[in-house]
C-alpha cells in the first residue's frame, strides 16, 4: 500500500502515522497559567533533542475538532515553565483520564489522583509517581501547519533539574525494568518496557566487516536471519578457526541451526566456529 497524505482523512492519517512513529515516549506535563491554576496533561509528541543543555520538545496540536488551543500550549507560552514527568506501568489509566478535555482551569492531579511534588527550580509540581521528573522553560514555539484543526506545535523546552528515584538505580545506573516505562503506539495501543521486552545490544567495538564482506555461504542462508547476518558481520576479522573446536551436524541447514543456536545464547565465538566447520 503506498499512502500520500492529503488523500487521507485527517483521523485515520494521524493514527497511521501515529502507528509508524512508535512506540513514543510520553511526556506528562504538569503547567500553570498566571493565576495559577495547575493543569496536567499527557503527550506523546514528545523527545529529547540534545544533552548539553537537555532540551525536550513537546507536541500540543490544535484540536482536530474545534480548532482550540490546548491548556498545556496556553500556559507554557503564558508562564515559559513546565515540568515533565516519565509515565509508569503503574500510572497509565490515571494519565489517560488527565488527558480528558476538562475545562481550563480544572487540576487534572485531582482528577487523576496523582500526587504533586514540589520542584528544585520553578513553582510547579511534578508527579511524585513517576520516577523522572525535569524542571524546563520554554525556549521557543515553532507552530506548524497553515491550516486550523488538527496543526501542530513544536515547543523547545530546555531542562534545568532531574529528579531521580533512587529505588530505580542498579550499579549506579537507571535500570529499564525497574522503571518500567510505558510509551505511545497507533490507535488505543500502548507499549510495556518491563523486563518481558527491554533487552540490552552492545554495538560493536570497532567497525564490523560489512554483512557485504560475509562469506557467499553464510550470506545466502536460508536460516540465519538479518539479525544473525548482522551479529556475525560485527566482526573487526573473520575469525581463525579454532582447531580445539568441534561440534556434529550433517546438513548445511543443520551447521546454521546451531550457530543460529549460539548466537541467541549471545556466544558469538561458537557461532563462527561452527559456521567455519566445513
Ligand atoms: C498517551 C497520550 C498522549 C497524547 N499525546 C498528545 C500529543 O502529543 N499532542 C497533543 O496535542 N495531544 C496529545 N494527547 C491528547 C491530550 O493529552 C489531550 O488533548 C488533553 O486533553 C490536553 O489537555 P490540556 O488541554 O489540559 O493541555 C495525548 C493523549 C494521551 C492519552
Amino acid at each position: 500500500m503506498i499512502l500520500t497524505p492529503k488523500d487521507v482523512e485527517h483521523r485515520e492519517l494521524h493514527n497511521i502515522l501515529l502507528s509508524g512513529v512508535a512506540p513514543r515516549p510520553i511526556a506528562l506535563v504538569a503547567s500553570q497559567d498566571s493565576e495559577g491554576n495547575v493543569n496536567l496533561s499527557p503527550f506523546s509528541f514528545f523527545n529529547c533533542y540534545a544533552s548539553k543543555p537537555p532540551i525536550i520538545a513537546i507536541g500540543p496540536a490544535f484540536s482536530a475538532k474545534t480548532g482550540k488551543a490546548k491548556d498545556t500550549y496556553l500556559n507554557i507560552l503564558e508562564t515559559k515553565i513546565a515540568t515533565i514527568s516519565a509515565v509508569t506501568y503503574s500510572m497509565v489509566e490515571a494519565i489517560s483520564l488527565a488527558s480528558c478535555e476538562y475545562p481550563k482551569g480544572v487540576d487534572e492531579f485531582v482528577k487523576s489522583g496523582l500526587t504533586k511534588k514540589e520542584s528544585q527550580t520553578i513553582p510547579i509540581p511534578g508527579v511524585a509517581e513517576s520516577p523522572f521528573i525535569m524542571e524546563c522553560t520554554l525556549l521557543e514555539n515553532i507552530p506548524l501547519g497553515r491550516e486550523i484543526g488538527g496543526n501542530g506545535n513544536l515547543m523547545l523546552l530546555e531542562a534545568h533539574s532531574f529528579t531521580i528515584d533512587d529505588n530505580m538505580i542498579v550499579d549506579g545506573k537507571l535500570h529499564p525494568h525497574k522503571m518500567d516505562l510505558v510509551a505511545r503506539m497507533g490507535y488505543n495501543w500502548y507499549a510495556r518496557c518491563d523486563e518481558h521486552s527491554v533487552f540490552e545490544l552492545h554495538k560493536p567495538q570497532w567497525n564490523g566487516i560489512g554483512v557485504d564482506a560475509l562469506p557467499s555461504s553464510i550470506r545466502q542462508s536460508s536460516i540465519l536471519t538479518g539479525n544473525n547476518l548482522a551479529k556475525l558481520a560485527g566482526v573487526k576479522e573473520i575469525p581463525e578457526k579454532d582447531s580445539n573446536f568441534s561440534i556434529l551436524f550433517s546438513s548445511i541447514e543443520e551447521q546454521h541451526l546451531l550457530a543460529q543456536q549460539f548466537l541467541a545464547n549471545g556466544d558469538l565465538h561458537s557461532a563462527w566456529q561452527t559456521l567455519l566447520l566445513s
